[in-house]
């Protein structure tokens, strides 16, 4: 049998195989961020009988959105929304994880509700958000307040409160990507001189008071984490990655979580970079981790078997097949071919290329459509 398809107890949960749905964010919610009923048609169709999917980013604040469509977390009315999610997974006998996410300065005041996007401090940024005109350049952003810091760690805890209430498995914080958890760890974004910045100990604060939120909740053993290390999305940067994400994955064994989640070298964002580069997580994350390892970034069938009977990883993470092929474990475990996925229906749209992507066999629209 292959590695990717024998079982795998992830924290209290017993897994099937190793093909986890990567956070993917599609900007299909209700107009107030409620998750949508085609939001929970698009998980029940890719959950299987002891597989594990995670969620897209779900945000703690009204002001934590970057981008129009994304879900909340951040009132109860959400809690409804989760639900469907999560009983639609596991009505396929699936497990499934709400990535929780704060966008930080990767956003808009139009997002925002009119305030400035908040981050560690203020570096001068470029990119993009997403508002009711379209992709704008992201607002200036300030520097939060300590007061504004105990805040954000308590929308963790509320929002972690509000996924138990939805019935899902667990919960991931997106510590990954730029935004703000990430923002605080890495000095190319940090610069402040308080508890929250300076040396490495005080950067990865945050990340572990958020943590700690979710813990609090959950148990470790329902949380994971998710690094980017050598990520670019968001402008981010370090000036020592291996040192700072390696004292953070180290302090995180701390929790005793189901696992750290950590995206490879080989994608920037969703872009495909380097193919071949040697993986992070072996690279130093390994030593440092003493919990599961899910590997995520431009992984095809064999490259996600070679990582796992190399031992770097326990589990992989695969996004954009994921979009286009509703039964990707299955179509990889019988080495059926691969639907292509469509960039342009990747961020807003309707059910197109969301959820109208048929199974390995099945007809599409009434026309026999055979996989390319
Ligand atoms: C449309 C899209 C949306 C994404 N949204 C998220 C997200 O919400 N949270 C996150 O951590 N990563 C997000 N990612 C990154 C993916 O989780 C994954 O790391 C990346 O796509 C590389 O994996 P792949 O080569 O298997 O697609 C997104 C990627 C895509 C393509």
């Amino acid at each position: 049998m292959t590695r990717l398809f024998s079982p795998f107890k992830l924290g209290r949960y017993q897994l099937e195989h190793r093909v986890v749905h990567a956070p993917m964010t599609r900007l299909r919610s209700e107009p107030d961020d409620t998750p949508s009923a085609m939001m929970a048609e698009y998980y029940r169709q890719r959950a299987s009988a002891g597989g594990l999917l995670i969620t897209e980013s779900s945000h703690t604040m009204r002001s934590g959105r970057g981008y129009l469509g994304g879900p909340g977390i951040y009132e109860d009315h959400h809690i409804a929304g989760w639900k469907r999610i999560a009983d639609a997974v596991h009505e396929q006998g699936g497990k499934v994880f709400m990535q929780i996410a704060h966008d930080g300065r990767q956003s808009h005041v139009d997002m925002t509700g009119g305030i400035p996007p908040i981050a560690p401090s203020e570096v001068p940024y470029e990119g993009l958000a997403l508002t009711h005109n379209g992709w704008v350049p992201v607002s200036p952003h300030k520097a939060a307040t300590i007061d504004e810091i105990r805040a954000l760690v308590a929308s963790f805890r509320t929002s972690a409160e509000r996924a138990l209430a939805a019935g899902v498995d667990g919960v991931e914080l997106h510590s990954a990507n730029g935004y703000l958890v990430d923002t605080f760890l890495q000095d190319g974004t940090n610069r402040r001189t308080d508890l929250y910045g300076g040396s490495i100990e005080k950067r990865a604060r945050f990340l572990l008071e958020a943590t700690e939120a979710l813990v609090s909740v959950f148990g470790g053993d329902r949380v994971g984490v998710r690094f980017s290390p050598s990520g670019k999305w968001g402008a981010i940067s370090d000036s020592n990655p291996e040192a700072t994400f390696g004292y953070a994955a180290e302090r995180l064994n701390h929790f005793g979580l189901a696992y750290l989640h950590v995206i490879e070298p080989r994608v920037m964002g969703v872009e495909t970079l380097h193919e071949g580069q040697a993986p992070v997580a072996s690279v130093f994350l390994r030593n440092k981790f003493k919990g599961p390892i899910i590997a995520a970034g431009g992984f095809d069938k064999a490259g996600a078997e070679a990582i796992l009977q190399k031992g770097d990883a326990d589990l992989v993470a695969f996004g954009r097949w994921f979009a286009s092929n509703p039964d990707l474990p299955e179509r990889l475990r019988r080495d059926l071919p691969l639907a292509p996925y469509d960039r342009e229906a990747f961020w807003g749209g309707t059910d197109y290329h969301y959820i109208d992507y048929p199974r390995y066999g099945e007809q599409a629209n009434g026309e026999e459509k055979q996989a390319a």
